[in-house]
């Protein structure tokens, strides 16, 4: 088994010539953990997931695993690096003209010196985990696209990878399907201790797969932390993000501009924008299937956020609390909660 590989991001900015995408981005997957990364479309999630990968080469900060930095480390050391990875691209990012045998097969011809028949054994396993067993030697033109999603889930665990990156893997499956993925992802994480980031729009994913949540908003970083302080937030963006609400800072095209929002003023009004939280109670998180054991990464956690507990606001503290057994609850009485900003806030250790 491998043991969580935590990944350190450090005030990382990326452009596209002029065009500033985010800037200081500073964030650590901590090892063997799952987290959620949340933000309007094109905010750059995408740019983001493909610069952890060293597909894009963001202009300032560092990214560090096994204490390398990807962001200025040689090619021979990227390569190497790659190779922890597996990726669930957006798209899916099918080969068009190979069969899906071929294209699930392809990491392992291009990277292990596996035999055909061995080959055959993990192709048919993965294919098998995500319902595709039987459609081999379909070509990627010929499948839905929830089947290409799950075809590409396939193809990004057949190297069996230690940090597992997934782009809006439950876009375009249906509700069945999308709680079946959750369910293959925590999982997988059980089983393998890998750490784990998704890119999701799903709301209810955001609340009951992740063990932390960040959430990119007007080309920063405005969150990342324990799932507890995301979902209890009172930061406006976040709240409309996670109540699908038309209104609050998030437009249709970029984020809206000021005048507009004070057109609006938006709170309360329509009753979209409910005070504090109420009805988006906290959800429990996803277990592991019956037979698993205890995920390695929640017991780890369940000590780091203890540790942060008295740094993190309130209603993050409350919630976190309540959502211990009673016996584990009476050791830790909530404390004081210090006062912070409402600008990004980051979490120490988070
Ligand atoms: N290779 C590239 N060259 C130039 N611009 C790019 C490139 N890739 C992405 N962009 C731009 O970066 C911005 C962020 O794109 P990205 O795909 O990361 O958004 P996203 O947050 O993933 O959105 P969505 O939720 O819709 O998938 C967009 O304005 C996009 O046009
Ligand atoms: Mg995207």
């Amino acid at each position: 088994m491998s043991s969580g590989v935590e990944v350190a991001v450090k005030n990382l900015s990326k452009s596209f010539g002029p065009q500033n995408i985010w800037s200081d981005v500073t964030l650590t997957l901590p090892g063997g953990e799952i987290s959620v990364l949340l933000g309007p479309s094109g905010t750059g999630k995408s740019v983001f997931l493909k610069s952890l990968v060293g597909l894009l080469k963001p202009e300032q900060g560092s990214i560090i695993i096994h204490d390398t930095d990807l962001v200025r480390c040689g090619e021979n050391k990227l390569f190497e690096l790659r190779k922890l990875f597996g990726v669930l691209f957006q798209d899916g990012a099918l080969f068009g003209s190979m069969n899906l045998y071929d294209n699930v097969a392809f990491p392992l011809r291009e990277h292990t010196r596996k035999s055909e028949n061995q080959i055959r054994d993990v192709v048919h396993e993965k294919l098998e985990l995500v319902g595709l067993l039987g459609t081999e030697h379909k070509l990627p033109g010929e499948l839905s696209g929830g089947m290409r999603k799950r075809a590409g889930l396939a193809r990004a665990l057949v190297l069996e990878p230690e940090i597992v990156l997934f782009d809006e893997p439950d876009s375009g499956l249906d509700p069945v399907r999308t709680a079946y993925l959750n369910q293959l992802i925590v999982d997988l994480n059980t089983q393998t201790d890998s750490t784990i980031l998704v890119v999701t729009h799903d709301i209810n994913t955001a609340r009951t797969l992740p063990d932390n949540i960040g959430m990119i908003f007007r080309r920063e970083l405005v969150m990342f932390g324990p799932r507890e302080v995301l979902l209890t937030s009172e930061e406006p963006a976040v709240k409309q993000f996670l109540r699908g609400a038309r209104v609050g800072p998030i437009g249709m095209s970029e984020e809206k501009d000021a005048a507009e929002l004070a057109r609006e003023s938006w709170s309360e009004q329509n009753g979209e924008v409910t005070e504090n939280g109420a009805g988006l109670e906290l959800m429990s998180q996803l277990q592991p299937s019956p037979g698993l054991p205890n995920r390695a990464g929640a017991t780890r956690r369940a000590e780091r956020v203890m540790n942060i507990l008295p740094q993190l606001p309130e209603r993050a503290q409350q919630a976190i609390v309540n959502s211990m057994p009673p016996t584990v609850r009476d050791g830790h009485p909530t404390r004081q909660p210090q006062r912070r900003g409402a600008g990004g806030q980051h979490f120490p250790g988070a």
